[in-house]
């Protein structure tokens, strides 16, 4: 087995016994391709029934989640999230004249910030539009005020595809094509086969699946819109293992935080991992601009973090909220590891440091 930590999967997680992950949350329910295919078709189904001209969207974003707004004709607004003493914090303007409030809670971390905003907003008739991408597997997925919630699981596991809609309101006619885009799905599927075989020790340049990995992206990039996620993707996500999900992650957070509490060099966003989180990665500030040095010498070792996001010409950033997306990196943590690779992930961290 080849050893490297990170980057693409290759494998989902299943369990024999379906599971009802989803239904506890009584709500109306809808499989699609992909988190940007959900938020489009969640903004469509809120078009129909609600004049929506501006929202009100987090600094801290994927540019996948501000364009299905573009695309549907509504001025978006950006809250400033950014670091401030050492943490996350979400500056939301109460003064800020919007007809739609999106929320977050980033990485899998419960975050109680929102909260009393969130609750406020809905009391002014606004309407409220959660991303529990990151925040699913947490005991608290999302906001109970919540009108309308999406998630991918894409990040999660190693399903090609996979987004769910709930709300309380009438989910109209789901999808204009039921199957999902068969040019992406293939594509991605074989990419998964191609990594499988790789991390199996088969001599299989790591370019013939990185490069399917990333034209699959671009045809998701400009062919996401109306898609359902087909029967084979529901199927896995009903038999998802997240009782293996949670716990791994749980574990190999709580090691991370636990070493690199008190490493000088970086700052944790979040300082420990609490029995409601499941963190999605473990996000660290790294000073002193060594965050791109950091990430490349870590690649040296086989250790491949991403960074969460990168910025677009969509974004609109202040100095502030930009230092976010240029210092943070994201630590690996999921179910495919255990503590020794947690162990090698804090080691190479300390000798980077040491060597300056
Ligand atoms: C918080 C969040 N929401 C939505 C998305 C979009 O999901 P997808 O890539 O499946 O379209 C992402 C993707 O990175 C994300 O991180």
């Amino acid at each position: 087995m080849k050893k490297e930590i990170g980057s693409e999967f290759w494998t989902v997680e299943q369990t024999a016994k379906k599971q009802h992950l989803f239904n506890a949350f009584k709500r109306n329910q809808r499989f699609f391709l992909s988190g940007r295919t959900a938020l489009e078709y969640l903004i469509k189904n809120i078009k129909e029934t609600n004049h929506i001209k501006k929202a009100y969207l987090p600094s801290y974003c994927c540019h996948s989640m501000i364009q299905p707004f573009l695309d549907n004709n509504i001025e978006v607004t950006f809250y400033d999230v950014l670091v401030e003493e050492n943490k996350l914090m979400i500056k939301v303007d109460p003064n800020v004249e919007c007809d739609l409030f999106y929320s977050i809670q980033y990485f899998g971390f419960v975050d109680e910030q929102l909260n009393e905003f969130v609750k406020k907003t809905k009391q002014q008739g606004k309407l409220i539009v959660e991303d529990a991408t990151h925040s699913l597997f947490t005991t608290k997925a999302f906001h109970t005020e919540a009108d309308y919630v999406f998630a991918s699981l894409r990040k999660w596991t190693g399903l090609p595809g996979g987004a769910l809609v709930w709300s309380k309101e009438t989910l109209g006619d789901p999808v204009s094509k039921t199957d999902p885009n068969k040019a992406y799905i293939e594509k991605r599927e074989a990419a998964y086969r191609l990594k499988r075989r790789y991390i199996e020790g088969e001599p299989i340049e790591k370019n013939t699946f990185l490069t399917l990995f990333d034209e699959a992206e671009q045809i998701l990039g400009k062919d996401y819109r109306g898609y359902g996620c087909g029967q084979e993707i529901k199927e896995q996500i009903e038999h998802l293992d997240i009782a293996k999900i949670i716990k791994k992650r749980q574990e190999n957070a709580a090691f991370l935080c636990g070493k690199l509490r008190f490493c000088e060099g970086i700052e944790l966003l979040y300082k420990a991992v609490k029995q409601d989180d499941c963190p999605l990665f473990v996000p660290i500030i790294v000073k002193k601009h060594q965050r791109d040095p950091l990430r490349v010498f870590l690649i040296q070792q086989n250790i491949y973090c991403p960074i969460h996001w990168p910025i677009s010409p969509m974004h609109k950033l202040n100095v502030r909220t930009e230092t976010l997306y240029k210092n943070t990196l994201s630590l690996v943590c999921d179910q495919r590891y255990d503590t020794e690779d947690m162990a090698s992930i804090v080691d190479a961290i300390i000798q980077f440091f040491e060597r300056k």
